[in-house]
């Protein structure tokens, strides 16, 4: 019995170095299929080389894989934000006080959309540029990715469902999308894309569905992407741990936590989706626009492509104690769940 659980979780946690596991993570990227215009899935299919039904979603969870390499640990940190904020009773996200010089998911949602339309970089990073954004804008809905509260929840040991686990992080993303799912296969992300979708279209989410990307800029991503982790944020203190960390340890969260946060999780996942088709489409349609381009843009590019990014990260600051300890802990897998 205890191996049979130590394997389950030790399985779950290979599908989920950080994130959303790799269910959510397709989720999104099937919801995002279904809204984004034909001419965009052309273009999106043209940059992954992949003319398949599931062009999104075979490469939603690449950028998880890629930081547990040699080569890709430096993109660890970009996969979350860490909001110094107190929940339960204050929630909030302060670009320059969270971010942190070695950059977030914000300035990395502002780096990749800047990428992704630069037309003096490679086919190869445009798609790198692409699946980084399928796998952040996804990243940047689940609250515990916008919390640095015990490193986004990493460390706030809880039950569910029978199983101890040191990681609230990995409930949030895996075990209970999981648990209401049956499954983490892309046959399963295609089904409950299929529902989501139809609650988006006219169930639960008919009405909202225009505020979740009310304002969204791809002229200002910086703006745009922190408005998107202030509203998963504050969720934190609303859903996530409305009583704070001592309540969600005494006993086991599931039946009840479980069914009083899985309808947000849920439609955390519906609105990654919706949210990265507008910005898709509008990428596309502004890379179309670049037909008639300036000097002015060919300058903008070169220089975009001098500061690397750089240009969207805040002012350093002297760590902060959180930020030491992230710094500390490394990436592991079985500690982190970013
Ligand atoms: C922007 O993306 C490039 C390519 O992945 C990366 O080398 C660079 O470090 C990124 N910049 C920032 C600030 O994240
Ligand atoms: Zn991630």
């Amino acid at each position: 019995m205890t191996l049979i659980k130590t394997l389950v979780l030790g399985l779950a946690c290979a599908n989920t170095a950080s994130a959303w596991g790799v269910l959510g993570h397709a989720t999104v990227a099937y919801v995002a299929q279904n809204y984004v215009d034909s001419a965009t899935a052309t273009w999106a299919q043209g940059l992954l080389g992949d003319t398949s039904d599931s062009f999104l979603a075979k490469i939603a969870s690449w950028a998880d894989t890629y930081r547990t390499t040699t080569a890709g640990k430096w993109s660890a940190p970009l996969h979350f934000i860490d909001a110094e904020d107190s929940p339960p009773t204050s929630c909030n996200i302060d670009y320059d006080r969270d971010c942190g010089s070695t950059g977030c998911s914000i300035s990395a949602v502002a780096n990749y959309t800047s990428r992704i339309k630069n037309s003096k970089l490679s086919k190869t990073d445009r798609a790198e540029a692409l699946k980084f954004l399928t796998h952040f804008i996804g990243d940047i809905t689940q609250p515990l990715h916008d919390e640095a509260l015990e490193r986004g929840g990493n460390d706030i040991t809880v039950t569910f469902d029978g199983y101890s686990t040191d990681n609230l992080h990995a409930i949030w993303d895996t075990y209970i999308p999981q648990k209401d799912v049956g499954g983490s296969a892309l046959t399963d992300a295609q089904t409950w894309s299929r529902e989501l979708i139809s609650a988006i279209d006219s169930g639960t989410y008919a009405s909202t569905k225009k505020s979740w990307i009310s304002g969204d800029d791809i002229a200002d991503p910086v703006t745009t992407a922190t408005r998107w982790a202030a509203d998963a944020n504050a969720l934190v203190c609303s859903v996530v741990m409305p009583k704070g960390v001592g309540a969600l340890q005494k006993g086991d969260l599931y039946p009840d936590y479980y069914n009083s946060v899985l309808p947000t999780i849920e439609m955390q996942i519906a609105k990654a989706g919706y949210r990265l088709a507008n910005w898709l489409n509008k990428l596309h349609a502004a890379s179309v626009s670049k037909s008639k381009r300036t000097e002015r843009d060919e300058v903008e590019e070169r220089v975009a492509l001098e500061l690397d990014g750089r240009e969207f990260l805040p002012a350093p600051r002297p760590l902060s104690h959180a930020k030491k300890i992230r710094e500390l802990h490394g990436y592991d897998c079985g500690h982190d769940h970013h």
